[in-house]
């Protein structure tokens, strides 16, 4: 994803839903530890969500955001030093003491590669920490799936799907030679408020999990996407009294220190 042969993130949309994307990002920093000497780097920063936090439990440690996204990186503040990279190809110049990236992994294949490849830029005693959501079988991201292949055959296959995060006992598995790890998964319960013109799962959705979808459609092929997902939400997530949905979320975590 580098920003610059796709469309870019929106980070109007996305930052609507702060407080929930910001409290598993305040979980995995809590285990992060005690760290060695070495900068720190904020993988997938984003608008820098997470800077305040992170400087805040690490005022000593140089803070670096990187980001493959300029719309995103052109919000994030609070960073000592901003670098525009692609993950799957980015080396650190030093060792660090600590990567720390909240919701991003996700967006990059072979885990069983890339894991080891981070860990592998770490000074003895360093941590990587890592949330991802997943969520690949809830309806939210099934029925992305189901609708564009059913809808767009010729640019979509759902039954080719390969979800690209593991449950945590994987990630334990994979990366317990590398050194100490604690692995977990929570489901937050998040209760979203109404929205105009769509259901809410579809606003929380549409700055993220359906990007993939829209950017390989006509402008008409999203309206009629986003009104079949719609239909499809009504009935898996029924509106609340105050017009809201209720949206179980679960996410993966795991910190490695090496
Ligand atoms: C869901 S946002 C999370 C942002 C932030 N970490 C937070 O917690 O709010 C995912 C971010 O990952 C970035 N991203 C996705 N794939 C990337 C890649 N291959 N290299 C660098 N950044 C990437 C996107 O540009 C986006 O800003």
């Amino acid at each position: 994803m580098s920003g610059v042969d796709k469309p870019d993130w929106n980070p109007e949309t996305y930052a609507k839903f702060r407080g929930l994307r910001l409290r598993p990002a305040l979980d995995l920093l809590m285990q992060a530890g005690a760290l060695p000497k070495g900068a720190i780097v904020d993988l997938g920063c984003g608008d820098g969500a997470a800077a305040g936090a992170l400087r805040q439990r690490y005022p000593r440690h140089e803070l670096i955001g990187l980001d493959a996204s300029p719309a995103m990186l052109s919000r994030a503040k609070g960073y000592a030093r901003l670098i525009e990279a692609d993950v799957a190809t980015w080396q650190a110049e030093a060792p660090l003491a600590l990567i720390y990236s909240n919701a991003a992994l996700h967006w990059l294949p072979d885990h069983a590669a890339l894991m080891p490849r981070l860990a592998g830029m770490l000074v003895p005693g360093g941590v990587l920490a890592v949330q991802m959501p997943r969520q690949y079988q809830a309806p939210s991201h099934r029925f992305l799936r189901d609708i564009a292949a059913a809808l767009y055959p010729d640019r979509f296959d759902a039954a080719g799907f390969e979800p690209p995060v593991q449950p945590a006992v994987t990630y334990w598995e994979m990366l317990s030679p590398l050194g100490q790890v604690d692995a977990w998964e929570t489901e937050y319960v998040q209760h979203l408020e109404p929205a105009a013109d769509m259901h809410p799962v579809h606003a929380f959705t549409q700055s993220t999990a359906m990007r993939p979808f829209v950017e390989k459609m006509s402008v008409d092929e999203q309206a009629i996407f986003g009104a079949a997902y719609d239909k499809a939400l009504a009935s898996a997530h029924p509106l609340l009294a105050d017009g809201g949905a209720l949206m179980p979320f679960r996410r993966v975590f795991f910190v490695l220190k090496v």
